[in-house]
């Protein structure tokens, strides 16, 4: 077994003198309350928040659609980076490339990355580095519904913009295809279950498959999604989209998806498929391919400063200072279809 450190409440005088020396008192102050080194914020379930995590939540969000419209921190500017990335805005460094971070091997890293942004800078306008986002869990019986802290009206969290049809107690369709399901709740959940289980188990049993295509250097944009892109991720936003706008904004569109706090914590949600993913062994593992370790992106960090990221340092989600909460069932791992 390992040396374990000592006890700081309980220190003697010394008995290891050198010669000469007498009666050396070296203790630090005494304490009982020693506190982890690395302590990562915990991202848990929006169906399980307790009332004074959902007012921070609240008020975060609050905080952050009040920055002025230029403030790279805003709302605004927040959904404006996730639109850039996706609508052309951008092209690759040095290369008249159109960059785009869906539909390839760069959506899961894209995603994390932008989440940890968001994440540390509402907990910056709250004063809370502890802060963490919560995620939608759709993919258990208890979060198929959009949860409540997103329909509350006088919230920070809602927004007008959404299908109609899908409030709760309606679940969501974890394959929505535009076409409203007639089978019975307990059938959906059912389905939903085997969709995941599909889409991360038996269909991603490769890095390639459940990442997307390799994106490179160059390369056109939207070489192939993975499977969880593709379902539930897309459909969920399709399916949370308002159809009676153009676009089906705002989540059934790139452009204006971020401007629905959903979108977090559903891509929230997505980004823990990753972390049980890769719990699941075998071949399913990070991809090591230097063109994916090696993509970069830049975000605005909670000072407002721009900052260039790598695809190698946000493979371990406690490096980036957060977990997902482990305690919550994930009730489709052995549900085959
Ligand atoms: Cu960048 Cu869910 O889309």
């Amino acid at each position: 077994a390992p040396v374990t450190t000592p006890d700081p409440s309980n220190c003697g005088s010394s008995t290891d003198l050198a010669d000469g020396v007498k009666d050396l008192d070296c203790c630090p102050p005494s304490t009982n309350n020693v506190k982890p080194f690395l302590k990562p914020r915990v991202r848990k379930a929006a169906q399980s928040l307790d009332k004074e995590y959902i007012e921070k939540y609240k008020e975060a969000v609050a905080l952050m659609k009040a920055l002025p419209d230029d403030d790279p921190r805003s709302f605004k500017q927040q959904a404006g980076v996730h639109c850039a990335y996706c609508t052309g805005g951008y092209d690759q460094l040095g290369l008249p490339v159109e960059l785009q971070v869906h539909f390839s091997w760069l959506f899961f890293p894209f995603h994390r990355f932008y989440l940890y942004f968001h994440e540390r800078i509402l907990g910056s306008l709250i004063k809370d580095p502890d802060f963490a986002l919560p995620f939608w869990n759709y993919d258990a019986p208890q979060g198929m519904e959009i949860p409540k802290i997103f329909t509350d009206k006088s919230s920070s969290l809602y927004d007008a913009f959404r299908d109609g049809r899908h409030q709760p107690p309606t679940l969501v369709e974890l394959d929505y295809n535009d076409v409203e399901p007639t089978i019975s709740r307990e059938k959906i959940i059912q389905s939903n279950l085997s969709v995941m289980y599909r889409q991360v188990v038996s269909g991603a049993r490769t890095p390639l498959l459940f990442f997307g295509q390799p994106y490179r250097s160059g390369s056109n944009p939207s070489p192939g999604m993975g499977t969880v892109e593709n379902i539930p991720h897309n459909s969920i936003h399709l399916w949370t989209g308002d159809p009676n706008q153009s676009n089906r904004i705002d989540m059934g569109t790139f452009f204006s998806a971020a401007r629905d706090p959903i979108f977090y914590a559903h891509h929230a949600n997505v980004d823990r498929f990753w972390s049980i993913w890769k719990s699941l062994g075998e071949k399913r593992q990070d991809i090591k391919d230097k063109d994916f370790l090696n993509a970069s992106f830049v975000f605005y960090d909670e000072n407002g400063e721009a900052v260039r990221v790598y695809v190698k340092d946000c493979l371990d989600t406690r490096a980036l200072g957060y977990v997902y909460d482990d305690t919550v069932p994930i009730p489709w791992l052995k549900t085959p279809p």
